[in-house]
């Protein structure tokens, strides 16, 4: 009895770490471009039929590519570590390096996508640049970062992130990591606001 406890908690506990793991290149990303960023904005300034910015100029090149690059980079180191310590705590993003490149760039590059289109949604709301937008400033580069590799790489998607303890935990662990990150790059004068 005691022991089949155990056992599943350990099992939940697998899940719940190893997808946070497997997350991190795209939780990476998004706070590397707030450094990485400023310049010309994705968008060029150009507007949308709705006479608003498609975009704004909160969303950069610099910040697109420089945020997507760190959160692979952070990712490849990952990998290494992961094939290392041979935990299934810490998995690997693939048994083949090749594959695991990809991955990680998908992760980091999806979660900018995401966090860009979030930025296209509050525009068509009405919303400026940096005003505060709940859930939709904290969760969209997770979901679309995840969507990513739904479709890229599905049996990676089933085997690590479709699973309840691994979407609790990266749901809730994500608005918290965000809002935790953000006030330190207020406070160090790297974002206007603490959100
Ligand atoms: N940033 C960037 N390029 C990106 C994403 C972010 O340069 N692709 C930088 C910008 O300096 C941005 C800051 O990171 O102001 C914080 O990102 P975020 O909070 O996502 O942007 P906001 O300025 O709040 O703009 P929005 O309202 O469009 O979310
Ligand atoms: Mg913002």
């Amino acid at each position: 009895m005691l022991h089949d406890l155990l056992l599943q908690l350990t099992v939940v506990l697998i899940q719940a770490v190893g997808a946070l793991w497997l997350a991190i290149p795209a939780l990476i990303a998004n706070p590397s471009a707030v450094i990485f960023g400023g310049g010309t904005p994705i968008d060029f300034g150009r507007k949308f039929y709705d006479g608003k910015r498609i975009l704004g100029d909160g969303k950069t090149w610099k910040g697109l590519i420089g945020g997507g690059a760190a959160g692979a980079f952070i990712g490849v180191i990952q990998q290494l570590i992961a094939l290392n310590i041979g935990s299934p705590y810490f998995p690997p993003f693939s048994g083949d390096a090749v594959t695991a490149v990809l991955i990680v760039t998908i992760l980091g590059y999806g979660a900018l996508i995401g966090d860009a289109a979030g930025s296209f949604i509050k525009r068509r709301l009405g919303m400026g640049r940096g005003d505060r937008a709940f859930l939709l400033d904290q969760l969209t580069f997770l979901v679309v970062a995840l969507l990513f590799v739904f479709f890229a790489f599905p049996f990676l998607f089933f085997t690590y992130f479709w699973n309840v303890p691994a979407l609790i935990t990266l749901f809730v662990l994500t608005p918290i990591l965000h809002r935790i990150v953000n006030i330190i790059g207020y406070r160090m004068g790297k974002k206007d606001v603490p959100w």
